[in-house]
């Protein structure tokens, strides 16, 4: 049943260009238009929507993390992201105009369900994103749009995540479309940007053999550090958590501005630090800031592992190892960029002799608060 791998998750990770595909599909029409009639909450109430609330738990929270960049660039609705856990003890504002996404892939998160009761009693609308038909979290909710990744067998979550991420994308271009909000070039390109992520998925892949190998050559270590920014920082803090929950090594993500302002007091010799670069196209600002956060790291030590589109030459001279990924849109590059973390989470877990499927201490729904 685990299809010729030898772990679920690795089965689950080269499933993602399909389930990608498959949460898309039926989504766009032949107009290249979103087709969300699934949703149950009208067009109408969805153009009185004020602001976007997005709560979630672990990865689900990660994908949440980067919705808000895409809902709020979109959309300019404002949108807050929450950890479901934090959510309701402190008396969160909440009226019938916001609308609060609960993210979940079993659908059965104790600590999601009670952020988003409460959420309802406040009367707001509540829109799951979920991979379980007929769970607890989408029966409770307003509206479901869910994910079509297939039954996830492995604790760490690495199909869900993408297809989490696709469903975001969605919500987010599709209340773009309803309200006509920068509804125009940009999210129509966006949308034909998204049918064919799933074909970069697949290409990236297929070069993941040298990650592999870097990641049996880092197997003694005992902290690696993800940094980025923009949307490369929720997939920083992404291949942080993974590279706890399977290879149980110190792991943090952190936002490469804040480098300055603490941790790279942490950085000395040899310390692995992965980094998410964002293209050079497009916010340009950010792609040479973390130039420079990638110099500023290795002059003090550090083994760089850099993540950066093909084509982009400017980090090849401080990368002591270098992850190209396909050239994407800003905000989809969490969909290509976060693929080598979960390998290199995978292979290292591997290499130190852990149970890749069934972490010490995870169970995959945590059912309780
Ligand atoms: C990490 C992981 C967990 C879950 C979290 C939420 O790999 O799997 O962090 O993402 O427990 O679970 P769901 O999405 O089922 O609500």
């Amino acid at each position: 049943e685990k299809g010729g791998y030898d772990y679920f998750m690795l089965k689950e990770i080269a499933e993602q260009p399909k389930a990608v595909a498959d949460t898309l599909l039926g989504r766009i029409d032949a107009a290249g238009s979103l087709c969300l009639d699934e949703l149950r909450i009208s067009a109408a109430e969805l153009r009185e929507v004020d602001k976007v609330v997005i709560v979630a738990c672990g990865t689900a929270f990660h994908a949440g993390l980067i919705a808000k960049y895409a809902i709020e660039h979109w959309t300019r609705i404002p949108c807050e992201v929450e950890l479901a856990s934090e959510f309701r003890y402190r008396d969160p504002i909440l009226d019938p105009r916001t609308l609060v996404v609960a993210i979940s892939q079993s659908g059965e998160t104790m600590d999601t369900l009670m952020a988003l009761r409460h959420a309802r009693e406040q009367g707001s609308k509540v829109l799951a994103i979920c991979n379980t038909n007929g769970s607890t979290i989408p029966r409770e909710s307003d509206a479901v749009l869910y994910t079509h990744a297939g039954p996830e067998v492995a604790v760490a979550s690495t199909k869900a995540f993408l297809t989490q991420l696709v469903a975001c994308y969605l919500v987010a271009l599709y209340l773009g479309q309803v309200r006509g909000t920068k509804w125009g070039d940009e999210v129509g390109a966006v949308i034909r940007d998204l049918s064919k992520i799933s074909h970069e998925v697949e290409r990236v892949l297929r070069t993941m053999e040298p990650v592999r190998e870097l990641a049996r050559t880092l197997a003694g270590k005992n902290t690696v550090l993800f940094l980025g920014r923009h949307v490369g920082y929720p997939v920083a803090l992404e291949g942080a958590l993974k590279l706890k929950e399977l290879a149980y090594m110190h792991a943090e993500g952190f936002a490469a501005g804040e480098l300055k302002h603490g941790p790279i007091a942490l950085i000395e010799e040899d310390l692995p630090v992965v980094v998410v670069v964002p293209s050079p196209r497009g916010r340009s600002v950010l792609h040479d800031k973390i130039v420079s956060n990638i110099q500023e790291i290795r002059a003090r030590g550090a083994r760089t592992i850099v993540i950066a589109e093909e084509g982009d030459e400017a980090v090849v001279p401080y990368a002591d190892h270098l992850i190209r990924i396909p050239v994407t849109p800003t905000l989809l590059q969490p969909l290509v960029a976060t693929v080598p973390l979960q390998v290199f989470a995978c292979e290292l877990a591997t290499a130190r002799g852990n149970e890749v499927d069934q972490p010490r201490n995870l169970a995959k729904s945590v059912t309780v608060e």
